[in-house]
Formats: structure tokens, sequence, C-alpha cells
């Protein structure tokens, strides 16, 4: 366990294996930092400064050993993007430097107050917590399964420091640290889920995880069987799970600890632990990264575990159904006509196109709790990823309030979602000659047919869909996002939620 404190004062004054220090590429706000933060730098920094080594500019990075201790210092560049964003960016790229050596107690130094008004535009608060997710979301590694792993390096640190130099501001650094410290657990909690291999992560697996969670925080967890998951005529779910070797599950769980009467938010959450295509079998190629086909439940019980631990004064019920999708000689057909819960019959093109399917039975049964919106999150389709490669997540839904919202805390967490189209056409072609759908309508538009499909269910309630298909799994790792499971949605999510008026 890592331990987080704060601070005030220079190098001089606090201990620290490591000190880093974010720069701003403004020359005059450069050199107050300078003064302010490391005058006892001032000659090397403006040597390396005249040198054009380190200027400030975005992602440079020098890492210093001098008489007064190993200083990482890391360049902010101009104002582009959210001076939030780019803290994190920041402290991503030192963290990246940080994981070459072994440093006990690591200082971060928030920038000074002329630097947040003047250069990043945010509050205090919102700086320490940015910078705090940066470095450490950046130092996640999934290594549960390695005997000599990469978190060697992160189980090396033993205390974060964050650190101010301006007076006064040390008191306000406690409570900001805490949030922080909830958002970036929970992210990590849902990366772990999700980068669990579906061997390990399957079903029974998942179920454990939210009916510890509930026991964890008191929140409500039921969790229906097979034989109610048919009394409830959840014929999406059950069609899909015909080839598992496992029975289907469907959890239910609900945050309310002050009783509160209002109505709640609904997050419905895919969880497929592994996705297969069942007989319309997917090619090999990156087939494995399908065992994070459960982003969407990680994703809600990351959300889960964040509010709860905020005490947020919200109501909030979150649905997963839970199975895997597989082939075999029980598996469901191209050509079967399935029933959903609430008796639109489907007629299967694709096996592949599974999740609606579960989330269909998912939305009927969110209709019960008379929300006052529902939120679902799946990696849904290709084709969003085609759309939007992995930097936003595609937002369908029929409430534009609802969608500003969300669009706000994509913009604060820059877990951005972005509007893609639900036009009437789309459902337009989703119609079969067997049947009342069908769960596939052909090769184009493909994440907007899919979002028309799940409409179908969710009658008048406000409803956005949020497909994280590019956002949630991550060929590539960039700044404080690894390769794998991105546990997006949960910092948005919980964004959302908190932006709710109290009762
Ligand atoms: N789980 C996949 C979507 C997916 C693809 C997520 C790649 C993450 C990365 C989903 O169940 C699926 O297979 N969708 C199909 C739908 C198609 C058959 C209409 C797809 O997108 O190809
Ligand atoms: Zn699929
Ligand atoms: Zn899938």
């Amino acid at each position: 366990m890592i331990k987080y404190t704060g601070h005030y004062g220079g190098p001089d004054r606090i201990k620290a294996d490591v000190y880093v220090i974010p720069f701003p590429e403004d020359d005059t706000l450069f050199q107050k930092t300078v003064n302010t933060v490391c005058p006892q730098l001032k000659k090397v920094i403006a040597a390396l400064q005249s040198g054009g080594e380190f200027t400030g500019k975005k992602k440079e990075c020098t890492s210093l050993l001098t008489d007064y201790g190993r200083f990482i210092l890391v360049g902010m560049g101009h104002p582009d993007i959210s001076g939030a964003e780019r803290l994190r960016r920041t402290m991503a790229r030192a963290a990246k430097e940080m994981k070459s050596w072994v440093a006990p107690t690591v200082a971060l130094y928030a920038p000074t107050e002329e630097v947040l008004k003047k250069d990043l535009s945010i509050s205090f608060e919102d700086a320490t917590i940015a910078m705090l997710e940066g470095a450490m979301l950046a130092l996640y590694s999934y290594d549960a399964f390695r005997k000599k792993n990469a978190s060697d390096k992160k189980g090396k640190i033993k205390e974060i420091r964050v650190v101010t130099c301006d007076e006064g501001y040390q008191s306000r650094l406690k409570a900001s640290i805490s949030e922080a410290v909830i958002l970036i657990e929970a992210v990590e909690y849902a990366r772990n889920l999700a980068n669990a291999p579906a061997n390990l992560m399957d079903t029974q697996t998942l179920v454990k995880q939210a009916v510890a969670l509930g026991k964890k925080f008191t929140i409500k967890t039921l969790v229906l069987n097979k034989p109610e998951i048919e009394a409830n005529k959840m014929g999406g779910l059950l069609a899909v799970n015909q080839g598992s070797k496992s029975d289907p599950r469907f959890i239910v769980m609900e945050y309310n600890d002050k009783k509160r009467r209002l109505r709640p938010t609904v997050l419905v959450g895919k969880g497929i632990t592994f996705d297969s295509g069942g007989l319309c079998i997917k090619p090999s190629a990156n087939m494995d990264d399908m065992k994070m086909d459960m982003s969407g439940a990680a994703a809600v019980l990351g959300t889960m575990y964040a509010i709860a631990k905020f005490k947020l004064p919200v109501r909030v019920v979150a649905l997963i159904p839970v199975t895997d999708n597989m082939t075999g000689g029980a598996a469901f057909r191209p050509g079967d006509i399935i029933t959903i819960s609430d008796g639109t019959t489907v007629e299967i093109k694709n096996t592949d196109a599974e999740g609606r399917l579960i989330l269909a039975d998912a939305l009927v049964y969110a209709q019960r709790f008379k929300a006052a919106a529902i939120i679902d999150i799946a990696t849904l389709t290709g084709a969003v990823a085609v759309a939007l490669a992995s930097h936003a997540t595609g937002m369908l839904g029929n409430d534009d309030e609802l969608m500003d919202a969300l669009s706000a805390a994509g913009e604060s967490t820059y877990e951005r979602v972005w509007e893609l189209p639900l036009f009437e056409e789309y459902a337009g072609m989703l119609e079969s000659d067997v049947a009342d759908l069908v769960n596939v309508a052909g090769k184009w538009g493909g994440a907007s047919t899919a979002a028309a499909f799940l409409q179908h269910f969710v009658e008048d309630t406000p409803w956005v869909h949020l497909d994280i298909a590019g956002t949630a799994i991550l060929e590539k790792a960039s700044d404080y996002n690894p390769k794998g499971g991105s546990g997006v949605g949960v910092r948005l999510l919980t964004s959302y939620l908190r932006s709710l008026p109290a009762e």
C-alpha cells in the first residue's frame, strides 16, 4: 500500500528520493517556477535551457542527480488541451522516467499558483487530482501472473508526497489527494478485471467479484441464476449462453446508502467474459483481446466502487448480464429466432453480435426501476473503433441533456465521448423477414445500427449507449493508459454521477 501525503516547501525542506517538477514552456513562468520551487538548481537549469536540452516543451523530460537530490524535470508545453489533461500526461511522462530506478519516496511538485492561473487555468484541487491520476495510472501494470514483474518498481514506492510551494495551499491538499486515490483505485480495479484472462475471469469469478464488492461497501447485490433468468424469459442471455460450459448469471446491484427515494440511474455493463464469436467464429488474430469483452461490466463495477467509497448522495442500480460466447454443438446458430424478455423476437444473422442480445434483456429489466436515466456501456462494435479509433467513446442516445452531461464529464476526465447518429433509418435497417428484428443490419453503420437495436428496448426513459470497443481495449500504451484494458468509463461515469444534484 502506497502512502499519500501532502506537504509545503521546497526540496530543501521536504525529504524525498526523487523530486518531480513540472515546467511550463512560457519563459516567464518557467523562470518563476525555478525561483519558487528549486532555486538551488538555477544554474544547472539555466544551462539546460540555453542549450535547448530542457525548455519546458511538452513531454520533455530530464533527470538530474545533484547535490540536492535526484530531480525529474518535465515539460508541460504551451496551453493546448485542457490543463488537467496536460498535467496527467506530464506526470505520466515523469512516471515513465521513474520506472527505470527505485525510489521509495517520491515528491510530486504541484504547479505554482501563477502557473495554475495563467497557464493551466485550473484549480489547485483539480491539478492535484490530475497529477496523481497521470502518475499513478501510468505506473499501472497487470502482472498478477508474473514471478518477476514490472510492478517491482511501483512496488518499491512507499510514499507519494504531493508538495506545494504556495503558502496556505497545503491544507487544501488532503481532500484532493483522497479523492484522487479513490479514482485511481477504482480504475485499477476495473483494469484488473478486464485484463484477467478468461480462464480465470469466468462467469463465476466475475460474479464473485461483484458479490465481494457489494459486501465490502454494503451495496445490495442480487445474482439471478439460470432458473431465475429462465423465469424472466431472458432469451437473449440464454441464447448467447447456449454454447457455454458455465450457466449464465445476471447481476443486480443497488447503491442507495441513505435509502433515497429518488429515481435511480441505471448502469448496464456488457459482461461477456470471452467472445469467440460463437459459430460465426472470429479470426484467431487478436481473439485473445476478447477476454476483455466484459470491459463494460468492469467499468460499471469500478464506478460502483468509486461512488460507494465517495459516499455519493445518489441512487444507482447496476445491471450486468454475464456469460461467455462460445461455439459447440449446443451453441445458438445463424437463422435461429429467439425471444427477448419483452417478447420481441430476433432473427440471428450473426452469432458474433451477441452483446446487443444480452444488453436487450438487461434494458428490459431496467424498466422496472423507473429510472431517471439508463446508461449502458459495452465493447459492442468494431465499427465504433473504425470511426473513432481509441480516442473517443461512441455515444448514442435519445436525450440531449443526458448526452450533454456525459460530454462534459468526458471533457473533464478526458475520457471523451463523441456522439454518433441514431436516425430512425438505422432502426429501419433492422427489419427481418421472419421476426421483429434481425441482430445485424449488414455491413455499414455498425455502431449506429447496434445502438438502434438497443433503443428498441428502452422505451421512453432517457438513455445513453456508450460503445467502448475502441477505448477499453488498447493495442498500445500511451501517456497514462497501458496496453490492454484501459478501465475507461470509471472516471467518466463517476464524474457524471458526481455532477447530479443531491436529493
Ligand atoms: N465484442 C465484439 C466487438 C469488439 C470488436 C470489441 C473488437 C472490441 C474489439 C462484438 O461482440 C462483436 O463481435 N461485434 C461484431 C458485430 C458484427 C457481427 C455486426 C463486430 O463489431 O464485428
Ligand atoms: Zn461478438
Ligand atoms: Zn462481444
